[in-house]
């Protein structure tokens, strides 16, 4: 096939979610719910980390950092994805599915490595709590951060070099919620095997390495505890057991998408709902619901400005 003579796609046609129109607006209520929820709650943390002096231990960093890539993964993809759930022409053109493939990919990525950092900072927070300080300087911990968003910019620019120059020329239809890589590079008009295969190695290890990683590391902090006393071990078990379900909410529709992406079927549309809808909104809920002295902090912050309102407006 003359590929020059072919005509080119422009745009691509994200199917989204069907169904009756009471069905769409129940989910475009739903996700906007969500979403506005994932934007305040994350938004509040990172104001409350970056202005609280009570926060200063390198887990707040950590947790700041967290919010932010949280906040910036649900705004690739949530916010076209809830305007579509009301829109007649579902479209995206071709440069914002490449845009959003690559920024889904770099947060993503980036994320997925920060969650090993904040495994690896609770580790030594329990196991090695008299070095806690000095292992966890603020410069491992700058390096830290700055060497999870180098492999999620890794991640992503592998892969999309190879995306962005892919000729489509006929089929633009996306049976997804977003752009997603294994559904775009299958509308390519070439034969794209290889590239899927590299896909599967990049993405699909990516999660699957980062997902045993952190159960390694949940064990080993549990069994450390357990070694040290059984009352620790409840507590140890009920914090961690939140971790375990929001990172498995997670990775595991990553790892299923990602790391078997030759078949596709429409259930891959509820499983992207996981990691890019839910997950953002999860992490702020049990890092801080669960937190004492994140809620007291959040407290004293509101405090301090109600009261310099007060003064402003009294003197
Ligand atoms: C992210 O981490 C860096 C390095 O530790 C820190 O300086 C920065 O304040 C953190 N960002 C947020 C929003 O907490």
């Amino acid at each position: 096939m003359d590929l020059r003579n072919a005509s080119m796609v422009t745009e691509f046609i994200l199917l989204g979610f069907s169904g009756p129109w009471e069905l769409q607006v129940f989910f475009f209520v739903t996700f906007a719910l969500i979403y506005g929820a994932t934007l305040m709650g994350n938004i509040l943390i990172i104001i409350t980390v970056t202005f609280s002096s009570a926060l200063r231990s390198p887990m707040y960093f950590l947790l700041g950092n967290l919010s932010f890539l949280d906040l910036c993964l649900s705004t690739v993809t949530t916010p076209k994805m809830i305007t579509d759930l009301l829109a007649e022409h579902r479209a995206i053109s071709l440069w914002g599915c490449m845009a959003q493939m690559f920024f889904m990919h770099f947060f993503g990525g980036a994320e997925m490595t920060l969650l090993i950092t904040m495994a690896f900072d609770r580790y030594v927070a329990i196991c090695k709590p008299l070095h806690y300080r000095t292992i966890m300087s603020h410069r491992l911990l700058r390096g830290l951060v700055v060497l999870s968003w180098t492999i999620g910019f890794i991640h992503t620019t592998s892969q999309m070099v190879l995306t962005v120059n892919l000729p489509f020329c006929g089929h633009n239809v996306i049976d997804n919620i977003f752009c997603d890589l294994p559904l775009v590079i299958k509308l390519a008009c070439i034969e794209t095997y290889t590239l899927e295969l590299f896909v599967i190695a990049d993405s699909g290890l990516l999660s699957l390495i980062c997902f045993i990683l952190l159960l390694v590391s949940y064990t080993v902090i549990l069994v450390t505890v357990r070694q040290r006393s059984s009352g620790g071990l409840s507590k140890a078990l009920s914090t961690l057991s939140a971790h375990i379900i929001v990172v498995t909410l997670f990775f595991g529709p990553c790892i299923f998408i990602y790391a078997w992406p030759f078949k596709s079927f429409s259930g891959n549309k509820v499983l992207a709902v996981f990691y890019t809808v839910i997950t953002p909104l999860l992490n702020p809920l049990i890092y801080t619901l669960r937190n004492q002295k994140m809620q007291e902090a959040m407290k004293k912050l509101q405090a301090q400005h109600i009261f310099k309102e007060y003064e402003t407006n009294h003197t």
